[in-house]
């Protein structure tokens, strides 16, 4: 449909890449062009909104072929200018920039596709007036406000495949493998995959660990015959009374290397760790995320054609809604320790470290 006069939205993909948010782009262009609206892809996150705009316009053919690419055609950027609190008022203050250059550009509304960072921004730029609806984003799964940010699933395919992978050359050298994988506040990428894959021990954020019970964990599957075992680790999970691994300021890293010395020297067992780190962000998205991407990118360009601002488009239970964008910010997502999934691996004997096990 040609463009309708008046009729453009933009579109940015901001915080850490995640798999899908091509296709999310890919649902907004072509949703978008169904309504009669014109679409401009804001490059770098919310900082191509900083100084001279920085866009493009997308059209059917700039979105040609993205379903299964993995990464984001518009760049990304953590926070950059945004990342501080709003001081109201400051001089250079980066939100009264963007609303500007958002009415220069003539958008009747963004779309904004992150996680829980993004979406704070998106709030206070919807505060000041701007007409925004958010995308749910991340790896990590622990946006509040819906049951699954897109790109979860792909990460989970990776974490999966890792173990099954490590289960064959552990169970080869009778050694234990330690897994980390990503999750910063929350374990949901170690809770899925460590069920999915048969993971014997699972770390999570939200379950201090006592090394010691772990260690025990492997010596009790030792006595019943089974001489290798497979921990996973959230690069965020912390030992009881302690805090989390940083390899530098701001960069959680190292839980896995440090479990895997303190095991070797308590059993006695050949023990080896691997990083998952960044493969479980690149990449073409699996199937679901490539569907959820389409049907949060096509509902996030129908909210804004409704006239719906100040909320993000979220999956409830079969139907993707939305929700106010506050539902999303100030906290997160994490696995209730208590939760059912919790207690079904422990049913099955999984161990997480603690006095449960
Ligand atoms: O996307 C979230 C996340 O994957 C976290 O689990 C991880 O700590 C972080 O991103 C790392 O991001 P970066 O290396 O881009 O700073």
């Amino acid at each position: 449909m040609p463009v309708k006069k008046g009729r453009r939205i933009g579109v940015l993909t901001s915080g850490g890449d995640a798999p899908g948010l091509n296709a999310v782009i890919r649902a907004v262009v072509k949703t978008a062009s169904g309504l009669g609206y014109e679409v401009l892809g804001i490059e770098h996150g919310f900082e191509g909104l900083i100084g001279e705009p920085n866009y493009r316009v997308l059209s059917g053919a700039d979105v040609r072929g993205l379903l299964p690419a993995g990464g984001t055609i518009l760049h990304t950027t953590n926070k950059g200018h945004f990342g501080g609190k709003h001081v109201v008022g400051a001089e250079d203050d980066p939100y009264v920039e963007a609303i500007e250059n958002i009415k220069k550009l003539g958008l009747n509304g963004l779309i904004t596709i992150g996680g829980e960072g993004t979406q704070s921004i998106t709030l206070e730029l919807s505060h000041l007036g701007a007409p925004v609806v958010g995308v749910p984003k991340t790896i990590d799964n622990d946006l509040a406000g819906t049951d699954r940010t897109f790109g979860f699933d792909t990460a989970l395919q990776v974490a999966t495949d890792a173990i099954d992978r490590l289960h064959t050359t552990a169970a080869s050298h009778n050694r234990v493998m330690v897994l980390e994988v990503m999750g910063r506040h929350a374990g949901w990428i170690a809770l899925h995959s460590g069920i999915a894959g048969g993971s014997d021990v699972i770390l999570i954020p939200e379950i201090p660990y006592d090394i010691q019970r772990v260690a025990d964990k492997i010596m009790e599957r030792e006595k019943g015959g089974s001489t290798f075992s497979i921990v996973v680790v959230a690069e965020g999970a912390t030992p009881r009374g302690g805090s989390a691994f940083y390899m530098a300021p701001g960069r959680l890293g190292g839980v896995g290397f440090t479990i895997t010395e303190q095991l070797g020297q308590i059993t006695g067992k050949d023990c080896r760790c691997v990083v998952l780190g960044h493969l479980q962000r690149g990449g073409a998205p699996s199937p679901y995320d490539r569907i959820l991407s389409t049907r949060y990118g096509a509902a996030a360009v129908m909210a804004l054609h409704d006239g719906i601002t100040g909320e993000m488009v979220a999956l409830r239970a079969q139907d993707i809604v939305t929700v106010p964008l506050e539902e999303a910010c100030g906290h997160l997502k994490t696995v209730r320790p208590h939760s059912d999934l919790v207690r079904t691996a422990r049913g099955i004997g999984v161990g997480f470290g603690d006095d449960k096990d």
